[in-house]
């Protein structure tokens, strides 16, 4: 659906800062929740609004915070991290001589929503403000800024934690560092912006002050939800987010008819798709573009990653990556399967078993104890108990052949390249090298010897 808005909409992100109370390596706006990093949650929200524009202000880690969004946003240039308002400032070339309307937002906000977003717009084109900021009560508002009201409720200023005074501090109405202004205003204002406060720099937030002093109209849209806003600083801000987020995509799922035995021991990525009637036990990490099909069970402590899980498919207590899985498969439990496979429908993939960027067609059966790597197995064929696929000859990965109906006996290795015929079978304990024709038994072990009488004697009813 197109959507056409009477003025045009920009956005800034604001993603220039180290993020030393992380203590971390990584540049904090780079930090995942729920695996994906924060300012990618914060562009993702933005892409339905349809904006003119998205420019992101980068410093630290500049390159990184480029290849993460990509061509999702143009950037700007923050050499020092000089403050909020000097980081706006340097998006100046992009949008000051733009007529709109301009959101700020911090990229340490993960939480935020589309709709509180669109909301913000509304409200403040509605109101006809030049600035509004989007507040949010908090519980417990230490590190925000406070929101400063005169005695009719209007929003006089905003003050840092590092500035407030005692009286100020109690104020539980918090900047969400969320900001919608009139474009033109807002470059023209923080050139007025000054470094004279508690920690020198030069704060966004004046940019309300500076409003109200010249008479122009300031408003406030408080949010329904504090959650949403929270600014991740440190990294018990970055667990709460986390958690925040997770509830919020546990219930969703929930609310679409999946169930999750226990929500807060379950991790669901963003972009995961559950149908209805799936079950989810708890210890569960899914991630990436995982979709998981109508009546599945992800038994305790799977990890799945970037899967397609058909419909019944069973999966206990094991690690899949990167694979197709069909519909009524039983995995595991303890088996792990890596990147490239794909297991048709109906298949047994039992405990301790790898399987590695193989095909596994129709009834299949892995049950115990095998390697399978770099094979392709047809229909109905029976995998006996230790068997390896024997795919690496320490260079180059060969590939194992194994047709429909095959049978291959307990404890076999077969040396790829091989292929085993149809109906074949394969005796246990064989060490196949050649290929086994269609129909074919083939036996490749050394014979039994039995030595008759070969202990001679017992001695006090021990054998000598
Ligand atoms: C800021 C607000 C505070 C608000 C809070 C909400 C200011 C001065 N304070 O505080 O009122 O309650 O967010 O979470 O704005 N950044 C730059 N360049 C800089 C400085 C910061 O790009 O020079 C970026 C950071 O990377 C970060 C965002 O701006 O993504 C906010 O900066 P941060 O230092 O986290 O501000 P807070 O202290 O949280
Ligand atoms: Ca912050």
């Amino acid at each position: 659906m197109e959507v056409s808005y009477m003025t045009n909409r920009y956005a800034v992100i604001l993603a220039a800062g180290q993020g030393t109370r992380m203590k971390s390596r990584v540049y904090k706006v780079l930090h995942p929740v729920m695996g994906i990093p924060m300012v990618q949650h914060v562009i993702n929200q933005l892409e339905p609004l349809r904006l003119s524009d998205i420019i992101t202000v980068v410093g630290y880690g500049a390159d990184k915070v480029k290849e993460q969004l990509g061509s999702k946003s143009r950037y700007a240039f923050q050499e020092k991290q000089l403050g909020t308002g000097h980081a706006v400032q340097q998006t100046k070339s992009f949008l000051a001589d733009k007529k709109g309307t301009t959101l700020v937002v911090c990229g340490d906000t993960p939480l935020l929503t589309t709709e509180t977003l669109a909301e913000l717009f509304d409200h403040h084109q509605e109101s006809g403000a030049k600035a509004t900021v989007l507040t949010a009560s908090m519980l417990d508002p230490t590190g925000y800024g406070r929101i400063i009201r005169d005695g009719s409720g209007q929003v006089e200023k905003i003050v840092e934690q590092k500035d407030a005074s005692i009286e100020q501090q109690k104020v539980t109405e918090i900047n969400t560092g969320t900001y919608c202004f009139d474009n033109q205003f807002l470059f023209e204002a923080l050139d007025l912006v000054t470094n004279d406060n508690a920690q020198g720099e030069y704060y966004l937030p004046d940019v309300i002050e500076i409003a109200q002093a010249r008479n122009e109209k300031v408003s406030a849209y408080q949010t329904k939800d504090p959650n949403e806003t929270i600014g991740v600083n440190d990294r018990i801000a970055l667990a709460e987010a986390e958690k925040l987020m997770k509830q919020r995509i546990n219930a969703h799922h929930m609310m679409s008819g999946v169930t999750i035995i226990d929500p807060d021991q379950t991790y669901i990525a963003p972009f995961v798709k559950i149908e209805p009637d799936a079950t989810i036990e708890p210890g569960v990490m899914i991630k990436g573009k995982t979709t998981i099909g109508r009546g599945a069970i992800i038994g305790a402590n799977s990890e799945i990653v970037d899967c397609t899980i058909g419909e019944e498919t069973v999966i206990k207590q094991s690690v899949l990556h990167q694979s197709i899985l069909g519909s009524r498969v039983s995995v595991g439990p303890f088996a792990h399967i890596r990147p490239e496979s794909d297991i048709s429908d109906d298949v047994r993939i039992g405990n301790f078993v790898e399987i590695k960027k193989s095909t596994v067609d129709n009834a299949s059966k892995v049950p115990h104890l095998s390697y399978i790597g770099d094979t392709e197995i047809g229909q109905a064929v029976n995998i006996g108990s230790g068997t390896i696929t024997v795919n690496y000859d320490g260079v180059n990965k060969h590939k194992t052949i194994i047709k429909d109906g095959a049978f291959i006996g307990c404890n076999s290795n077969l040396i790829a390249p091989v292929t085993i015929g149809e109906n074949a079978i394969v005796a246990a304990g064989s060490t196949i090298n050649k290929e086994v024709p269609d129909r074919a038994l083939s036996i490749a072990r050394s014979k039994q010897v039995n030595k008759n009488d070969y202990v001679k004697e017992e001695k006090n009813g021990q054998k000598s």
